[in-house]
């Protein structure tokens, strides 16, 4: 079924088991105090090789202080990290995956200042904690200091920790080694003309920019001798004006090739402080594929792999098998379902969890300093943790779930591998609960594979579902579960608004589930994330919407890096909005506000979806209390509405506890 991506390839002077590669992830697991490995990321990395990728990246490690980027990123300095870096390799190595250290001094991304770090050494001097690129600069993104501009004596002394860091990989038992030149980090800010302006050796031209990155392979090429592999993260475009374009870093591809044997080449899109879509779900699977082709074209020697929003193992095996890429890289889809390559393997892709591209628990947690996690997968970072094992249980029980939404059906999945019998008994006549209204909308089209993963597992487990069932006290009763937990999920919030009855009012579940017809201009009330999704669901079909917000922001509750993606997308349907906006009343004709500045505006509607929030659907749980069975929970936005990260974290939480 995908018998290119199960092909091995030889990397340096290691077979690969297969092309699949887990790409390099910086998550936060390790000591904050010092950069030391610890539990939580040996247990991460060891579940991504146990799930079967050839090659599995360490996070990118910082080479000296001034380059530490996140608060729990590892750490290739000082002679103590050496213990857990064996310890972390072993892991990786024992599961039959490649393993490969990175090397990431993050530059002017650097967050020293920010973690405790009030001076430093560097280039012989004793330095403020800023971070350091090879021009001063600031940058447009507000998580971002400026930078100060590094002396000669810090450029060589940089170059010299880089290889200091490749030697400790070697010394540590890693396969391989893996230098970070992407995204804004440190080298990525010499080769680009617009984080770089030296009028020495290391700026100007475009050989001059990519010195210090040169400088860098030669050394760790001579460190680590001529067969151990060398792979090269390098961008294929930066997606910022005044930055590099994909000719020039095929180019400077090529002056790697020249200077040193690379042995694999990963290539990136974009910046951190980019201004275009790169990874949200703007981008479909393979969208990213025609800058590796201008790679093949240039007739680049080493082989090639490529993430960016690739979820879908039919995708990457079509590039594999087309050799537009040689090996599938990804991050997210790793995160999501550290199991991947081996449902590929065995053929069984209805099984893969999906990456959904929310962005919800990886980069926005990492970017917040706190630790990686996963809306679909609660497991990540916590693979260590005896309370998320799964465990047989000791006593099989009867186990009922009333709602088929993500929480219920979590927890239906871990309860049943586990070992219980469980019934999910669903009032509508499907599964995914708000994750089936959601789906509509534009940019959560990923969530159609949440679904279909919850529908095989539910099959395959054995979990007996009945739909078009609403579970009441009397059928509870009945059934006379041991277990019941309930997971009736939320409803529409009805706030009080002169006008709430007036016919033309309406909600996102009946909008999304087709129960009312829209007219032409549709009005939202509420700038929140759901309200947001379901306009512009609305707005695609050509209606003119309007969203009435009373705070000072629309999407306030979007992570920032769905943000802009949502701006977009307004923006090109063309969607208008209102922000500190008063709704005094609904009309026959729409929306009577007033604004900030205390004017008296109509807002003209022929629908008005009333979208300020969600309640939770606790009736089933009030009208049940807690001694219908002989145990009794709620969970998901019936326990209290938030959001699907955390309905998701509620099953499995539960799910491992019965
Ligand atoms: C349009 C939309 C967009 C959203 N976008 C996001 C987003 O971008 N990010 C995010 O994190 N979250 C988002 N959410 C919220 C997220 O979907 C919910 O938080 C999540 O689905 C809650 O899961 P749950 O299992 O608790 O409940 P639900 O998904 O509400 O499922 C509850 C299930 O219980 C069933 N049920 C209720 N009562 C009974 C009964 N008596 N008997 C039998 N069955 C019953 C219902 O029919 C339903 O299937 C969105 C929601 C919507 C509607
Ligand atoms: C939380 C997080 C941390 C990351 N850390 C690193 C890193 O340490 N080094 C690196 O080269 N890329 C890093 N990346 C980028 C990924 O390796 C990958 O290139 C990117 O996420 C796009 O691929 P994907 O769509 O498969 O996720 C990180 C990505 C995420 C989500
Ligand atoms: S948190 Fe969201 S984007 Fe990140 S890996 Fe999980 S599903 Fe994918």
């Amino acid at each position: 079924m995908f018998e290119n991506l199960c092909k091995p390839i030889t990397i340096g002077n290691h077979v690969v088991k297969n092309r699949m590669k887990y790409a390099a992830t910086v998550d936060n697991f390790c000591d904050t105090k010092n950069g030391n490995v610890i539990d939580r990321e040996i247990e991460y990395l060891r579940e991504r090789a146990k799930g079967g990728f050839g090659i599995v990246v360490s996070q990118g490690g910082y080479t000296h202080i001034l380059g530490k980027g996140y608060v729990g990123q590892m750490g290739l300095v000082e002679e103590s990290h050496l213990a857990g870096l064996k310890v972390l390799a072993d892991a990786i190595n024992a599961e039959g995956a490649m393993s490969i250290g990175q090397i990431m001094h993050t530059g002017r991304y650097g967050h020293a200042h920010e973690y405790g770090i009030h001076e430093a050494i560097a280039g012989g001097k004793t330095v403020g904690p800023e971070p350091v690129g090879p021009t001063a600069m600031s940058s447009p993104i507000k998580r971002y200091s400026p930078c100060r501009e590094m002396t000669n004596e810090e450029i060589e002394e940089q170059i010299q920790a880089h290889i200091v860091a490749a030697r400790m990989f070697k010394q540590t038992g890693w396969h391989g080694v893996e230098v970070c030149a992407i995204v804004g980090y440190l080298i990525a800010d010499f080769l680009s003309r617009w984080t770089n302006k030296r009028t020495d050796k290391w700026g100007g031209s475009l050989e001059n920019r990519a010195r210090f990155l040169i400088e860098i392979l030669k050394g760790i090429r001579a460190e680590v001798g001529d067969d151990y592999p060398l792979v090269m993260r390098l961008n294929a475009t930066d997606l910022i004006e005044g930055g590099n374009t994909n000719e020039e870093y095929i180019e400077i591809a090529k002056m790697c090739e020249a200077a040193v044997r690379i042995d694999l080449f990963s290539i990136t899109v974009g910046w951190h402080e980019s201004p275009g879509a790169a990874i949200t779900a703007e981008k479909r699977p393979g969208d990213w594929l025609h800058l590796a082709d201008e790679w093949k074209k240039a007739k680049i020697k080493s082989p090639i792999c490529m993430a960016y929003r690739m979820n879908q193992p039919d995708v990457a095996e079509k590039a594999v098998a087309d050799g537009r890429i040689d090996i599938w890289e990804m991050c997210r889809p790793g995160i999501a379902d550290p199991y991947l390559p081996k449902k590929v393997i065995e053929g069984r892709p209805e099984d893969i969890n999906t990456c959904t591209a929310c962005n919800q628990g990886c980069f926005y947690y990492v970017f917040i300093d706190a630790v990686m996690g996963c809306m679909i997968n609660p497991r990540v970072g916590n693979e260590w943790d005896p309370a998320y094992a799964i465990n047989p249980v000791a006593k099989k029980k009867k186990v009922l779930i009333v709602g088929a939404g993500p929480s219920g059906m979590e927890c239906a999945r871990l309860a049943a591998i586990r070992g219980h019998d469980v019934t999910i008994v669903e009032k509508s006549d499907s599964i995914g609960g708000e994750v089936k209204l959601g789906v509509k909308s534009p940019l959560l089209y990923d969530w159609a594979e949440t679904i279909r993963y919850y529908k095989a597992q539910i099959e395959k487990l054995g979990i007996k579902l009945k739909l078009n069932t609403e579970a009441t006290a009397d059928s509870i009763k009945a059934e006379a579960p041991e277990v019941l937990v309930i997971a009736t999920g939320g409803k529409p919030s009805r706030p009080k608004i002169d006008g709430i009855d007036n016919k033309i009012v309406t909600n996102v579940f009946d909008v999304l589930e087709g129960k009312v017809k829209l007219g032409d201009k549709v009005v939202f009330i509420g700038g929140n994330e759901i309200s947001i999704q379901t306009a512009e669901y609305v707005a695609e079909q050509g209606k003119e919407v309007t969203v009435l917000e009373k705070g000072k922001h629309i999407c306030f509750d979007v992570n920032i890096f769905n943000i802009l993606q949502h701006r977009r997308l307004m923006a090109k349907l063309n969607m208008k909005s209102m922000t500190n906006v008063t709704v005094n009343e609904i009309t026959d004709d729409g929306v009577e506000i007033s604004t900030a500045g205390g004017k008296d505006v109509s807002i003209e509607a022929d629908t008005v979806v009333v979208a300020e929030g969600m309640d939770s659907e606790d009736t089933l749980a009030k009208a049940v209390g807690t001694t219908i069975a002989p145990e009794v929970y709620t969970i998901g936005d019936c326990a209290g509405v938030r959001k699907l990260y955390e309905a998701i974290h509620d099953g499995y939480k539960m799910g491992v506890k019965i």
